[in-house]
Parts: C-alpha cells; structure tokens; sequence
C-alpha cells in the first residue's frame, strides 16, 4: 500500500460518510448506525435509492468490461473507489486481462481498512491502494507512478465521486490536472449525480446529506461535459446511466425504464 499516513486510519462514526452510506444502499456490512440512518432518510423520500447506487456500481462493471475488452486498457487509476464490493475493478479488468495494473484512491480510513480485497490482484497483475484526497491530484500521481507506466494509456476514473467534491474546490482545474497527466490514448470515466431530471427529489437529498456534514453537488448536462473538454466522448456520449452500453450489462435487474439522476460518459485522450 502507498502513501498512508496514521492520521487517515481514524474512523469518525459521529457523523456519516459516503463511503459508509453506498455500502449500506449496496447491502454491505461496512457502514455504523449513522450511516444506516441517513441511508433510510433518503429512502423514505426516494425508495428507488438502493436501486440508483445499484445501477450506478453496474455502470461501472459494463464500463470496465468495455475499457478492458473493445478498448484493450490495461491500466487504472480508479479515486473514490469505496468500499470493497465484488466484483471489484480489478476483477472486472484482470477477468479480460490478468496482466492489468490496478491503482485505488479513496480519502475515506474505512476503505483504508478493507484495502486489503483490492489488494488481492492475479498474480500475472498488480493492484495499488493510495490513501488520498482527490483534491490533492499531485500526490496520487507522484504515487501512482510507482506502480502505472504514464507511457502507456490510462483509463482514469471517478464514478460517483465528484458529486462529493463542491464548486469551490475547483473539480474542473482538479479533473484537467489529472487528465493532462495521461498521455494519448488514456480514457476518462466519470459518472455524476445530476439534478436534470427530477430537481425537487436531488435537493431533498442534498439538504439531507448537508445535515449529516456531507457536501453534495449535482451537476447539469452542460457542467458535466465540460469535464470532457478536449477528449473524445466515446459512443453513446453523455447518457443517463442505464443507457450506457446495457448489452455489457450482466446479472442487471431493473425495474423499469424511470431515469435515474446520474450522468455517466467516458472520453478519450487524442
Ligand atoms: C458513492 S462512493 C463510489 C464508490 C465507487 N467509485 C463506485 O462507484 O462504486 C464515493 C466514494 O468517493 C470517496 N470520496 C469522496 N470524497 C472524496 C475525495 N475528496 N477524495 C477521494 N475520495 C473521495 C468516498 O469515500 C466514497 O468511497
């Protein structure tokens, strides 16, 4: 493991984290009382709310698969990565090609201390945990070169992640630093809550999150492709979840075809 400090190990269970509140949506055990609470807050104005973190990890496996399969990546560097949940990126990436490096960032101690089962690479491969803040973009790099070849093309990416990170913290300038370290043929993944579709239902959710401490951002279509200036939006562009590839989908239930509030897209470096 990479870069830890002994300060980022402690557990704050006063108030909930979103590391903690996915992991209780995708029924794992990981996640305090607090947690739960905020979880069955949301539920109770949005019983689709499981579903949503569902279909957005589902996002994330089709993507991989594509990346891996039809794109031929063989390196990634995944920040926000929460709590170890099966099948894993590695899995997903190491399954189409067992060679394939894998670097992990999350700022959040729990995902620290479940590091261990993204640390479980094939052996043909390798998998990297950075303890880090994706708001320190310097640092990951610095670290992440330890382990990935930046010859070689990247696929970076921040699936639900940057709906965490406000406006006053710059996400675009955090995102461009980050993209402008890769070289060509390196791929941006990002997914993102959006308040588009239903405004009245995401600001509820922002308000409840903002009373347990938790900063959340959602974003128009304009403001998120601005994250892809400069880079091939690959087929079939910015697109609500769902509609991202679903023949890569495997073992996906869903019920129905209502959007859920998040956009997702992947881009390619020129
Ligand atoms: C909703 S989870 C998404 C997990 C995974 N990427 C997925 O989509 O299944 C968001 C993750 O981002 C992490 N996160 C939030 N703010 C962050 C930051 N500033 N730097 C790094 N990670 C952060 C949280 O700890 C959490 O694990």
């Amino acid at each position: 493991m990479t870069g830890t400090e002994p300060a980022a190990t402690r557990i704050d269970t006063s108030r909930p984290h979103p590391a903690r509140v996915y992991d209780w949506f995708l029924g794992g055990k990981d996640n305090y009382p607090v947690d739960e609470e905020l979880g069955r807050h949301i539920m109770s104005i949005d019983n689709r709310a499981k579903h949503v973190a569902r279909t957005n990890r589902w996002f994330m496996h089709r993507v991989t698969r594509w990346l891996a399969g039809r794109a031929g990546v063989r390196q990634y560097l995944d920040i926000g990565t929460g709590i170890p949940t099966e099948p894993n990126l590695h899995q997903l990436a190491q399954a189409v090609a067992p060679e394939s490096r894998i670097v992990y960032t999350d700022n959040d101690p729990i995902v620290l201390t479940h590091a261990e089962a993204l640390l479980r690479s094939h052996p043909d491969g390798v998998t990297d945990y950075i303890q880090a803040d994706v708001r320190d973009p310097d640092r990951i790099l610095d670290q992440a070169r330890k382990i990935l070849d930046f010859e070689q093309p990247i696929a970076l990416s921040l699936v639900a992640l940057l709906h965490f990170v406000g406006d006053e913290d710059g996400p675009l300038d955090l995102v461009g630093r980050l993209v402008d370290a890769l070289p060509s043929g390196s791929h941006l993944v990002i997914s993102q809550l959006t308040a588009d579709f239903d405004p009245l239902g995401v600001q509820r959710g922002v308000e409840m999150y903002a009373a347990g401490g938790v900063t959340l951002a959602p974003r128009s279509l304009d403001a998120f492709g601005r994250f892809f200036e400069g880079l091939e939006v690959v087929e079939p562009g910015i697109v609500q979840l769902t509609q991202w590839h679903p023949e890569l989908g495997v073992d996906e239930v869903h019920d129905g075809d209502e959007a859920v509030s998040l956009y997702g897209a992947v881009g390619r470096k020129p």
